[in-house]
């Protein structure tokens, strides 16, 4: 149609010869076309008021441009022109697609929205990531954060390592060494996989208090970390204080301190950070002896701990103020940690409370983005999913209902973790057999809201106290119809969200993991083989004191041969596994995430 050809069309109407000046006035003037049957004097005159016109409205439309490009232009133009930028790399660990959906429906249970009332997270879906690592379809947190920040697949348990148990350098490493501001702000130990992975190198992850004292600057490259906050206090104690998990009696609090942090241990000194304003840097910042406690259970203690979102914007601002005469802006990693935990417990509970949490802090950060002068970008995904979650469950061998029942988890008043703690330590007081089951129905009804547990419930607490976790967890669970298939990870695609899908285009649609890690070295523009290079260099005579004694390489012990498959082919096969039995009951719940 020729109405539909844009105004300022390279090919001139009056070239073409169906076309008369009528219908190219009917072109400019948007008004329908009336053939022209007058002489040729009117022919002419409405011709030349149509040259008039047409060179009328150019000009104008000249002008009109030129201004409007000027405004477009915006304010920060001379920042970007000096490559200055901010980039916060939010993780939400264990969060699949199926973790919202739970999530999305609870909020509207809660709060009484309608069914087409989204999270804020929601609104920014770009894409999705394929989580798998060189040595399995399913990947763990190590390999998986390996992705994000080396852009390379490892094994399993591997920290920032290669497959053959080398160094590779960090987009974080990268961007201190480029004069980017860096920070990790976590609600799990600030040793555990996800941060591990920025700032450390280790070819086993369980190696927490190796990790530690690599991440406050005791390794090859020095202090790159400019702010930690989580928690994991306990792997910088030395092992003759009672609040020490070190398997030595290495004092890392001290040592960080010899490397310039200021170190601040608890919910009060944060409040005194004022909003990020009075804030030190460097700042190391543990607020619990191993993990922060789940939301659902925070929430009750804010006088105790810092939520994530609130650790997050005293980091936005700490961050922005240092930065503001520099030409250089930061990178700030901030993971959502403990979806996760809550996906292993299969506490659907924790778990919602734990992405509303999230939820929160993208908020927040989306709120910094949209305020600061500086141009940035967020870049929201998951390193694997966990649970196997899904929101439906068949409870009875006849053809199910479509059901899914909030209820149960607005009931729930704490995790199944703390009533898990809370009965461990009630059992240190050797209670009479009636003691427990009045405690037991006690914690069933006040924490977790359920009105119709059984005798059977009891007992099965009674039994067996070492699965008193699942136990509870399941008692959710089943009411509200919410499925699990594993205590462990799965391989399902993750989703991907962005503050800014244009300049995070690359994003958009399905991508491999390691296309998001180099992504963000991408973004910040920075150097990561010289970071590797400059590792591999200094690392190579390094080394370290292994577990008994005996001096090995600086990135601690190599994993057993079956836990480092090489390759982006290689996978183990099937052999039988789904005969093995046992290790169901009596063994206690192994959190290894
Ligand atoms: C504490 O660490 C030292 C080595 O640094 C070790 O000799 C000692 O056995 C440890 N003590 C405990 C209680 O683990
Ligand atoms: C949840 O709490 C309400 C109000 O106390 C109660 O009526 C309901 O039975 C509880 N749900 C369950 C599953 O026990
Ligand atoms: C010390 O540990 C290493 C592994 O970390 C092992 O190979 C070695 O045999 C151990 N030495 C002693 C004396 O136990
Ligand atoms: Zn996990």
């Amino acid at each position: 149609m020729a109405g539909d050809r844009p105004l300022l069309s390279p090919g001139s109407p009056s070239s073409e010869h169906s076309r008369d000046i009528a219908e190219e006035d009917a072109l400019l003037t948007g008004q329908p076309t009336h053939r022209n049957h007058d002489g040729p004097r009117t022919w002419k005159f409405w011709r030349e008021i149509g040259l008039l016109v047409w060179a009328i409205i150019a000009t104008v439309l000249v002008v009109v441009l030129a201004v409007v490009y000027q405004k477009s232009v915006p304010a920060k133009e001379p920042e970007s022109a000096s490559g200055k930028r901010n980039l916060v790399f939010m993780v939400s660990d264990g969060m699949g697609p199926t973790s919202l959906s739970l999530t999305r429906s609870f909020m509207q249970f809660q709060n009484g929205a309608p069914f087409n009332e989204q999270l804020v997270i929601d609104q920014h879906m770009i894409g999705q990531s394929r989580t798998r690592s060189a040595s399995s379809l399913i990947t763990d947190s190590a390999a998986g954060a390996t992705a994000f920040s080396c852009a390379q697949k490892s094994y399993n348990g591997a920290i920032s390592v290669t497959p053959d148990h080398e160094p590779c350098g960090t987009v974080l490493e990268a961007a201190k060494k480029a004069g980017y501001m860096t920070g990790l702000v976590v609600t799990t130990r600030i040793t555990d996989a996800t941060p591990a992975c920025f700032a450390a190198h280790v070819n086993m992850r369980m190696e927490e208090d190796r990790i530690a004292e690599q991440m406050v600057g005791d390794y090859p490259l020095g202090r790159v970390v400019d702010l930690m906050f989580g928690g994991g206090r306990c792997h910088f104690l030395p092992n003759s204080t009672d609040d020490s998990c070190r398997a030595d009696n290495k004092d890392v609090v001290e040592l960080a301190k010899k490397n310039g942090y200021n170190y601040i241990s608890d919910r009060k000194a944060f409040d005194g950070l004022k909003g990020g304003r009075a804030l030190k840097f460097p700042m190391l910042g543990l607020f619990a002896e191993t993990d922060i406690p789940y939301e659902i259970d925070r929430r009750n203690e804010n006088d105790l701990y810092p939520s994530l979102h609130e650790m997050a914007e005293v980091a936005l601002k700490a961050l922005s103020e240092a930065t503001k005469d520099s030409d250089k802006g930061f990178f700030l990693m901030v993971e959502g940690s403990r979806i996760d935990h809550a996906g292993h417990h299969n506490d659907p509970a924790a778990q919602v409370h734990e992405v509303l949490a999230y939820d929160k802090a993208f908020t927040s950060v989306l709120d910094f983005l949209d305020k600061d002068s500086t141009q940035g970008i967020m870049v929201s995904t998951s390193d694997h999913e966990t649970g196997g979650l899904a929101v439906a469950r068949q409870l009875h061998s006849t053809y199910p209902e479509y059901a899914w029942y909030p209820g149960p988890l607005s009931n729930a008043s704490h995790s199944a973790e703390r009533l898990h703690q809370e009965y461990q330590n009630y059992l240190e007081s050797n209670p009479s057999s009636s003691a427990k089951r009045t405690f037991l129905s006690d914690s069933i009804e006040k924490g977790l809201g359920i009105k119709d547990y059984t005798g059977t419930d009891i007992q099965l607490l009674l039994d067996d106290p070492d699965h008193a976790l699942y136990t509870y967890a399941e008692l959710v669970s089943r009411r509200s119809q919410t499925g699990w298939s594993t205590h462990g990870h799965s391989a399902a695609d993750v989703n991907i969200y962005s503050s800014d899908p244009k300049a995070a285009a690359a994003l958009v649609g399905n991508h491999e993991n390691t296309e998001v890690g180099a992504f963000l070295r991408e973004y910040l523009e920075v150097d990561v083989e010289a970071v590797t290079k400059e590792l591999r260099e200094k690392g190579t005579n390094l080394m370290a004191t292994g577990a008994n004694g005996t001096t090995i390489g600086w990135m601690g012990p190599v994993p057993e041969e079956g836990e480092r498959l090489d390759g982006q082919t290689h996978l183990a096969s099937y052999s039988g596994e789904f005969r093995k039995r046992g290790a169901v009951h009596g063994r206690g719940c192994d959190c290894g995430h």
